[in-house]
């Protein structure tokens, strides 16, 4: 027996709020392929009062495919266990740069980046701390004809280096002995499951696009930087605590707002391996 849930719509490009969907008991076929039509569809789905343990947190995200392990953050250890799944995403008054704070697509420095991520946070600040995303789709579909065209036929590096080592340095939960990922995809990617086109580039990891002059290749990332943070592609997330946000990483940037130090925030992220950029 399914449960009984519905999708609001949040922005016409982007975002759908679940209701009535308990994730820590187990889907039903149903439930999931509904479930997993709505996120194809919306591209970011937002569930409230999800109170669950990190099992059934990594349960849900075994039921979209394999999970991924970070490549810089050490694994999240809870009652002597190790849970090399779990990413902690935290800050509080002694941070001095939080995770995620610039448009980004996570880790597109793998050479098979993950395709969804589901974060829940368990401690929100008074105020602040939302999650802004944005629709790679509705932000292609946006471009001139001879824009996509010219693009089309671009790759782009994404290193994952100047993002990780800094973070290296001011946080002790990454490792920083370690190589870090830096690989090329192209600037737009075609979504595999749902086939549409989507810009693929981001402020945290594309350092800078190939086989042209560097200075054009600097111009066009400026473009498409200042182009993929128009309000018209994004929705906005107000955290409450045990809510969950869950993102398509083939067709989404998101961008979570550090407006709240010295309050805390906390959660944890389970993220799904995906498929080489094409
Ligand atoms: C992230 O996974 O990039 C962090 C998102 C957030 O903290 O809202």
């Amino acid at each position: 027996m399914g449960q009984q849930f519905e999708v609001r719509t949040i922005t016409p490009s982007i975002g759908g709020e679940v209701s009535g969907l308990d994730l820590s008991k187990p889907l039903s076929d149903a439930d999931f392929d509904t479930l997993h039509a709505a996120f194809l569809d919306r591209k970011v789905l937002f569930f409230r009062n999800q109170n669950m343990t990190l099992d059934q947190q990594k349960a849900f995200g075994r039921r979209f495919g394999e999970l991924h392990i970070h490549p810089s953050a050490r694994p999240y250890r809870e009652d002597g266990v190790d849970h090399a799944e779990i990413l902690f995403i935290h800050a509080d008054e002694n941070t001095t740069r939080t995770a995620g704070d610039t448009w980004h697509s996570d880790v597109s420095c793998d050479p098979e980046p993950p395709m969804a991520s589901i974060l829940r946070l368990v401690e929100i600040p008074p105020s602040g701390g939302d999650t802004l995303f944005a629709s790679m789709s509705a932000a292609y579909d946006a471009l001139s004809e001879p824009m996509k065209l010219y693009l089309g036929a671009l790759t782009a590096t994404h290193d994952g280096a100047p993002n990780y080592k800094d973070r290296a340095k001011r946080r002790d939960n990454v490792i920083d002995e370690k190589q870090y990922p830096s690989n090329i995809h192209p600037i737009i990617r075609t979504h595999p499951e749902t086939g549409q086109k989507a810009i693929y580039v981001n402020e945290a990891f594309t350092t800078q696009i190939n086989d042209i002059p560097k200075k054009e290749g600097a111009a066009v990332l400026r473009f498409l930087f200042d182009h993929i943070a128009n309000a018209a592609f994004q929705c906005r997330f107000q955290w409450s605590e045990n809510a969950i946000a869950m993102w398509d990483n083939r067709c989404t940037l998101h961008h979570a707002m550090w407006d709240y130090f010295p309050s805390t925030r906390s959660g944890f992220r389970v993220t799904v391996k995906g498929d080489k950029p094409f």
